[in-house]
Parts: structure tokens; C-alpha cells; sequence
């Protein structure tokens, strides 16, 4: 039997979106505060190598499935709702309401003894932006689930990888002067992502009669220009220079800003339309609940100059692209090739290569991000920019770190699906695609003692489009995959040289 006093049992939290921005950042501060944590994730896999895997129980669960959810709330006494489907299209809300809906209901017949929600906070207008008001929406359905429940209510959280802060960041560094609407003068509470955090935590524990949302937000009051012009002098940089103009909506800003930072279209939008409303903090009660930190709630400069730093080196434990962008597949490589009955187009080649299996696995595992795909930079990156035109990821998600991969790792328009360190690397495609793609990059000793390269790329084509697909695309395989066996075995064999 469990406990709210902290007495004999700790208490069971259950985090939802574990693998994504603020999940996988909770889990660790959940456990470091004494709960038992379990981790719910569609695709468990995702949570290999973060460094807190092994401390918690892993539950595979779909929040839209009640029985998986069923399964995934028993024996928990917090559940923390941490999930939005933004960016998968126009139907978000629908999928949000009966996500939202599933859970109240899961957590009322397990017994949940709280609910724990991460909203956004908005003003009291009737017409909010369609994301706002399903944020609001969510928590009012959570509210009404019987469980006492906990809405916190955040505007925009800075940190390293939230997409909101990397979408001022990039707007900020990459254009100098920019033309922009006039709702830049609005009003925003921005907070740190640890306060954040430590809310999270700190109301797991409220009494049972607080059910009810409460506004979070950070010290500072600002504009989004203010926010930027601050960004570009810690940055750095040169003072910004932001014309305003009353023509641009919401609509045009954000294709702007899926093309110019690494966020792509479908999740920037709804965010860039949230940021008509002044969203600003209209009480603070959650401080009575849970007290400010004795050097008091981060301070919009130095939540900047934490998240930057966390960025140069390389330590950006969750960010945006952490979860899967929706209708991105989500089945692992078929092992089968009659898998689901279709049929497999593979481009395998492989090569002997003058260097140890040690240099050649550091060339494999570097790959992508800024290292990039050692062959035809100009054609990976006009395929990448085609993927953003259509809403995919593109090739600017880069990488975590740049030497190191952990399954679930974004790679540009990849995902590490897999790692057998030294051996076998295979990324699975998230770009816009007719169909689901893999490229495996392995090494190994043959029985002559020598280093092998084996590179496979394989497609699995949806109907006559993904079959036009592959054809359309094989002429340019010998330059495209052949160029990068080529040159990531010469780079081995450079690295062995040099050693
Ligand atoms: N980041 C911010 O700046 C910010 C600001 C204010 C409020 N918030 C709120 O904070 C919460 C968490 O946001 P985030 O930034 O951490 O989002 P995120 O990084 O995009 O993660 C979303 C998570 O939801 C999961 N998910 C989506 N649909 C699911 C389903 N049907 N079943 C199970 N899991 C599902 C995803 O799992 P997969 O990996 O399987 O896709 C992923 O783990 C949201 O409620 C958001 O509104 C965030």
C-alpha cells in the first residue's frame, strides 16, 4: 500500500510521453524526489539509453487503447498527463479530446489518486487559437474525471530542445532583420524549464480537496521581440531588427518559421497562432503549494544562458524532435520480407576497408547532423528541403551528440532504431515518403581477418506510389548510396592513417 506522506511506500507516478520534451525530463527528477516511476511510451525502444532506463518500469501503452492504458494505470497513484498530438494535422483536437477522455476514465476506475497536466496557459477569451483552446479543453475534460487533478498552466518554457524556445532561437540567429506581425508586441510569461519541473513534482502531493488549474510562469513579463532581442545579446549577437506589419497571419508566419528553424510546419503553426493572446499569468496560488526555491524562479536571461549552454555541450537530455512527428512509421524493420504482405526493395552493397572495425564504427556513429552523409551534400539537402515543403522533419533536426547514438535519437530525418555498438547501426525514415525506409550501416571481421563495410538501404513501398517511388529514385542510387559507401569507407580508412 502506498502512501501521500511520504511514510512507509513511496508513492507510483505514472509518466505519460516519456519519450518526449518535458517526459523524459521529469522521469529523473520524479525518481531523485523518492517516487517509483513508470514510464509509458507507444514504442518502449525509444527509452533505450537514457540514462535512467534501468531505474524504472517500462510500460508499452498507446494512450488512445483503454486497455493498454488500463493495464498502464494499475497500481499508480499519480498519472501525469504529458501528450498532445500537435502536428498531426487539422483533426489534433478530436485526437487530444479522446486521448484526454481515455485517460480520465483509465485513471477513475484504477483508483488514481491524482492527476498531474501540463496545459497552456492562456487568457480568458472566449475564441482561443485552436491549440490553446485544446489545451484548455484537455484540462476542463481531465478536471471533470472524478480524480483530484492538478492543471498547470505554462506559456512558453525555456529550455534546451522545448520547441518553443528552439523556435526563438533560430528565428533569433539565423535572421539578422526580419519582417514580422504586430502580435510580436504581445505580452508572454516565459519559464524555466526546471521551475517547470519542479512543479510537476511538487504537486503530486497536493491534498486530495485541490483540484483545480493553476497558472505557472517565470519572473519576467515580455514581448516575443523583447524575448528575441534578449536571445541576441546573450547569443552575441548584433540588436535584431524587427520591422512589424498588420498583413501577416498566423498561417504565412508559420510556414516562414517551418522553413527557417528546424520545427517543422505542422507543430510550428498551431504554436505560432497561440502567440496572438497575451499569455501572461493571472494568479500565482501555486506558490502556497509549493514554495519558491530559496534563490527564487529562474530569470528569463539565465534560463537563456542555461539552455545555451546545454546546447554547446552537446547535453540536450529530451527535446521536440525526442517524439515521434505524427504519421511519421512507427514499426520497427520487418525482418520478414513478406512482412504485411508486400514486397522489399533493398540497395545492399559492401566493401572491404583498410581500417580497424573501431575506426570505422566511429565514422558510422558520426554520422549526419554537421558531419553529414558523405556523398552528394547538394541532393540530400534539396531532398530535405522537399521533406519540409511536405511537412516532414527535413534534414535540420541534426543530432543529439555529435559522436555518440542512442536508440530514438533523431539523426536529420532518421531515427536510431537500433545499435549493436561496434556492429550494426540502422536508422529508420521519418520523412514524407510513399512507403517506410531503413539504411543499416554495419561493420565486421570476415573469416580473412578482414574489416567489412556492409551498407543496406531498404523500402517497403505503400501501394503503386511508393512502387513509382523507388523507380523514380534508383537512378540516382549509384550517387546517392554508392558515393556515401565510397566516402565513409574512405573517411575509416583516413581515420586509421591518422591514428
Ligand atoms: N514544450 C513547451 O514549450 C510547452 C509549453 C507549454 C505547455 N507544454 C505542455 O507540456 C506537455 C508535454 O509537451 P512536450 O513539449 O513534452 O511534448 P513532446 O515533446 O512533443 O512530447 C509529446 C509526447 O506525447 C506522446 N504521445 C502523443 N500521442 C500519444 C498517444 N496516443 N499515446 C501515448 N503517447 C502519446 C509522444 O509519444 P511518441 O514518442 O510515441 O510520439 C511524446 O512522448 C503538453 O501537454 C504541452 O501542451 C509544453
Amino acid at each position: 500500500m502506498s502512501t501521500h506522506d511520504g511514510g512507509a511506500e513511496p508513492l507510483t507516478a505514472l509518466v505519460t510521453g516519456a519519450t518526449g520534451y518535458i517526459g523524459g525530463r521529469l522521469v529523473p527528477e520524479l525518481l531523485a524526489a523518492g517516487f517509483r516511476v513508470r514510464a509509458m511510451a507507444r514504442n518502449p525502444d525509444r527509452l533505450e539509453g537514457r540514462e535512467w532506463r534501468d531505474a524504472v518500469d517500462v510500460v508499452r501503452a498507446d494512450a488512445q487503447d483503454p486497455e493498454q492504458l488500463a493495464a498502464a494505470m494499475a497500481g499508480v497513484d499519480v498519472a501525469y498527463y504529458l501528450i498532445h498530438s500537435l502536428g498531426s494535422g487539422p483533426t489534433f483536437e478530436e485526437r487530444d479530446r479522446r486521448t484526454a477522455r481515455a485517460f480520465a476514465v483509465a485513471a477513475r476506475e484504477a483508483g488514481v489518486r491524482r492527476i498531474v497536466y501540463l496545459g497552456g496557459l492562456h487568457p480568458d477569451a472566449e475564441t482561443l487559437s485552436p491549440h490553446l483552446a485544446s489545451r484548455r479543453e484537455v484540462g476542463d475534460i481531465l478536471l471533470a474525471s472524478g480524480v483530484p487533478t492538478a492543471v498547470l498552466q505554462a506559456a512558453v518554457i525555456i529550455g534546451s530542445g522545448s520547441a518553443s524556445f528552439e523556435m526563438m532561437r533560430y528565428l533569433t540567429e539565423r535572421l539578422p532583420a526580419m519582417v514580422a506581425p504586430r502580435w510580436l508586441d504581445n505580452r508572454i510569461q516565459p519559464i524555466a524549464v526546471r521551475d517547470v519541473l519542479r512543479y510537476l513534482v511538487g504537486v503530486a502531493r497536493l491534498p486530495e480537496d485541490v483540484s483545480r488549474t493553476f497558472d505557472i510562469g517565470g519572473p519576467d513579463v515580455l514581448t516575443y521581440r523583447e524575448m528575441m532581442q534578449r536571445y541576441a545579446a546573450i547569443a552575441g549577437l548584433a540588436p535584431r531588427l524587427i520591422r512589424t506589419v498588420p498583413v501577416l497571419t498566423p498561417k504565412l508566419a508559420s510556414l516562414w518559421v517551418g522553413l527557417v528553424t528546424p520545427v517543422p510546419g505542422p507543430l510550428a503553426r498551431p504554436l505560432v497562432e497561440s502567440l496572438i493572446h497575451e499569455v501572461v499569468a493571472k494568479e500565482d496560488d501555486i506558490r502556497r503549494y509549493v514554495p519558491d526555491p530559496p534563490e527564487g524562479l529562474l530569470g528569463f536571461d539565465a534560463a537563456v544562458e542555461l539552455a545555451l549552454q546545454k546546447v554547446r555541450e552537446f547535453d540536450v537530455a529530451t527535446s521536440w524532435a525526442s517524439a515521434t512527428p505524427q504519421g511519421a512509421p512507427s514499426d520497427p524493420l520487418p525482418e520478414d520480407p513478406d512482412w504485411a504482405g508486400g514486397s522489399l526493395f533493398v540497395d545492399e552493397r559492401e566493401r572491404v576497408v583498410d581500417a580497424t572495425p573501431e575506426d570505422l564504427w566511429a565514422v558510422i556513429e558520426g554520422v549526419g547532423g554537421t558531419t553529414g552523409w558523405y556523398s552528394w551534400r547538394l541532393g540530400w539537402m534539396l531532398r530535405g528541403l522537399m521533406d519540409r515543403l511536405f511537412g516532414g522533419p527535413g534534414l535540420r533536426r541534426g543530432r543529439r551528440h555529435p559522436t555518440r547514438l542512442w536508440v530514438g535519437d533523431p539523426v536529420d530525418w532518421w531515427r536510431v532504431e537500433r545499435i549493436e555498438p561496434g556492429r550494426l547501426l540502422r536508422l529508420r525514415a521519418e520523412m514524407r515518403l510513399p512507403g517506410l525506409a531503413w539504411l543499416e550501416l554495419g561493420a565486421h571481421t570476415d573469416d580473412d581477418g578482414r574489416t567489412v563495410f556492409r551498407q543496406r538501404a531498404i523500402y517497403h513501398p505503400h501501394g503503386l506510389v511508393g512502387q513509382l517511388y523507388w523507380w523514380a529514385v534508383t537512378p540516382f542510387h549509384g550517387v546517392v548510396f554508392g558515393g556515401m559507401q565510397r566516402n565513409l569507407a574512405t573517411a575509416a580508412e583516413g581515420r586509421a592513417a591518422a591514428a
